[in-house]
């Protein structure tokens, strides 16, 4: 069942959402050669605290964190620890907050000191790829063109999108339906109606689109070693057009 919001809870999901993008980009900003990720946990810990906003992903299905930190080859759900970051690594920042019942979910991927050309095509086509999906969650349209939309950008430039795990519903649980996956047709998939809001983030690989789950039962990597990006905002569709609410 996909659950439609009122505009009362699409204002306290934007509130929600702007707490997590403000937290997400102050971090970002942390993100050097020579810090471990677990500092930048701690970070997000505090920050969270002061705004008086709980960590949604921390004891969700058991998951140890406020953050989750995936460097080079980690897909997502990379879980933070006194890994240092190095020059020419990327590391994926994912944070899910809830404000009053409220839940919000995003997710950049940052280059730590300079990074190959090639990483750079691979964040900025990913992040575009979001940006696309977006523009597409109107009244009238299906998921399956969110979907297609990543798709289509993503294998233009030759990278792959990741099969097993997709984006999908928010509000008053993390994870609601519908599924947003980051491949299939447009026209296909669950029609979009006023008050739908999805978490829409492509996953995206430099080389293969298989994935394996670490040894931690929650890290997921790239089967080849190719390196992946991840982006993720949440936007709600309304009567005048796709709004994102993690923006500050
Ligand atoms: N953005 C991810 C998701 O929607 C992050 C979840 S991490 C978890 O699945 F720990 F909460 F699972
Ligand atoms: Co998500």
């Amino acid at each position: 069942m996909i659950v439609c919001k009122s505009a009362a809870e699409i204002e306290k999901m934007r509130q929600s959402g702007r707490v997590t993008r403000q937290v997400l980009t102050e971090t970002a900003q942390l993100v050097r050669p020579g810090v471990t990720t677990l500092e930048l946990d701690r970070f997000v810990e505090r920050r969270l605290q002061e705004f008086g906003a709980q960590p949604a992903f921390k004891g969700y299905r058991g998951y140890p964190n406020c953050l989750c930190t995936s460097v080079n080859d980690e897909i997502v759900h990379g879980i933070p620890s006194h890994r240092r970051l190095r020059e020419g690594d990327i590391v994926g920042l994912d944070l899910g907050v809830v404000i009053d019942g409220y839940y919000s979910d995003a997710a950049l991927t940052v280059p730590v000191g300079e990074i190959s050309e090639s990483l750079k095509k691979l964040l900025q086509v990913t992040k575009e790829s979001v940006a696309l999906a977006i523009e597409e969650a109107r009244l009238g349209h299906r998921v399956g063109d969110l979907s297609a939309a990543i798709q289509r950008h993503v294998e233009r430039h030759g990278f792959s999108v990741v099969r097993d795990l997709c984006g999908h519903g928010i509000g008053r649980q993390l994870h609601e339906e519908p599924q947003v996956p980051n491949f299939g047709r447009p026209g296909h998939g669950p029609a979009l109606k006023e008050g739908m809001v999805v978490a829409i983030e492509a996953m995206v690989n430099a080389g293969d689109y298989a994935m394996r789950v670490a040894d931690d039962h929650w890290t997921a990597l790239t089967v080849d070693g190719s390196y992946s990006a991840h982006f993720e905002d949440v936007v709600a569709v309304t009567r005048n057009g796709p709004e994102i609410l993690t923006r500050i």
